[in-house]
């Protein structure tokens, strides 16, 4: 468990410290009085990346140059700072070179009330939403997918000439087709890991009305290269890479209908459901519950879905949760507290 957090020019905390229980830990406080960002300093703690944006240099307190994040996580200490110029980890006072180590320590689940996003935004959502789980389950996707990034844009450099250079792009295709087979390969067989455990939450939660169906929707239906041939054309005229897991999706619906034409009541049943299967995933898979960061979630469930999620989540995790207001808890919950209303 998180049993300490401490951050440093992290949003709008020049200097906090925060201690965590085991079980149910509540940060209560108005708006703007920084819930989301303890939530979100946890997270990166943990993951060295946030939920919401994969821009680290957002999350720098405005006029700083680095954040820092430091915390206790079991028996490890666990320390990353971050500027645009620099990164360094440390686990249990050792600079590390690689995040390999590190990264096997603790795994996460976040839940927020902005995750109809996941519904209803584009595909990029939904790839965020897969990356971040993939690379708990599978220790070297997050190296796949920084290889196909950094293959990508070269590429896509390359294409942005006059005269597209062909002998010069195909050196960038054999890693680019490595590491993006290796993405599809893990994406795929997380749906279908996760479908599953989706559709059991769901039925529970929404008391099994209609039923939820996820799809892979892999960009690149041949094998990568010859998808990346076949789009030479299109990719001359675009000059961009127009074929390859940077454009898969995840297809949600419900019933026979897209998830986009549900009702606002069954668009946010559907994504609990999501982050609850990522979370009995989690669980099964490294034989321990996830951390669990909840952001404001409670406060705009009905009564049944609120009950619903709280005996769905799995037992023993140790749970974050925010919230503005604590009239929603069940009273016979026992929360650790965390008041940032004088602060
Ligand atoms: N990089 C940054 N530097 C300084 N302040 C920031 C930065 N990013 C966000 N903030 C500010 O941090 C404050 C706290 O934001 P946060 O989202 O954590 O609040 P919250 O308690 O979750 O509020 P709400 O209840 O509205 O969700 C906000 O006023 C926000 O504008
Ligand atoms: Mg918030």
């Amino acid at each position: 468990m998180l049993s300490q957090l401490k951050v440093g020019q992290f949003r709008c905390f020049e200097k906090f410290e925060a201690r965590f229980e085991p079980g149910i830990n509540l940060i209560v406080g108005p708006n703007a009085h920084g819930k989301t960002s303890l939530l979100e300093a946890a997270c990166l703690l943990l993951r060295l990346q946030s939920p919401r944006t994969s821009r680290l240099g957002e999350i720098i307190r405005h006029n700083e140059r680095g954040l820092l994040v430091d915390g206790h996580f079991k028996a490890a200490h666990l320390q990353f700072y971050y500027s645009p110029q620099r990164k360094k980890l440390a686990l249990d006072s050792v600079e590390q070179r690689t995040a390999s180590e590190y990264l096997k320590l603790g795994r996460v689940v976040w839940f927020s009330n902005q995750d109809v996003e996941l519904v209803r935004e584009g595909a990029d959502v939904r790839r965020r939403f897969i990356d971040f789980v993939a690379s708990q389950i599978d220790p070297s996707y997050r190296k796949a997918l920084r290889d196909y990034e950094k293959c990508l844009r070269s590429r896509n450099l390359l294409l942005k000439a006059p005269v597209p250079r062909w002998r010069e792009i195909q050196a960038f295709e054999e890693p680019l087709v490595t590491a993006g087979e290796q993405l599809i390969k893990s994406r795929h067989a997380l749906i279908t890991a996760l479908r599953p455990l989706a559709q059991l939450a769901h039925a529970n939660i929404s008391g099994a009305r209609e039923k939820l169906h996820l799809e892979y929707l892999p960009n690149a239906a041949a094998p990568l290269a010859e998808a990346l041939a076949a789009a030479r054309p299109e990719d001359t005229r675009l000059r961009m890479t127009t074929a390859g897991p940077h454009r898969d999706d995840l297809q949600l619906l419900l019933g026979p209908a897209p998830a986009t034409l549900g009702s606002e009541g069954q668009q946010r049943t559907l994504v609990l459901s999501l982050r609850l299967s990522a979370a009995r995933l989690l669980e099964a898979h490294h034989a321990e519950p996830p951390l669990l960061l909840l952001d404001d979630i409670f406060g705009e469930l009905d009564l049944s879905r609120r009950a619903a999620l709280l005996e769905q989540l799995p037992k023993n995790a140790q749970q974050i949760i925010t919230t503005t207001r604590r009239e929603w808890l069940p009273p016979e919950l026992q929360a650790h507290v965390l008041d940032l209303e004088s602060r």
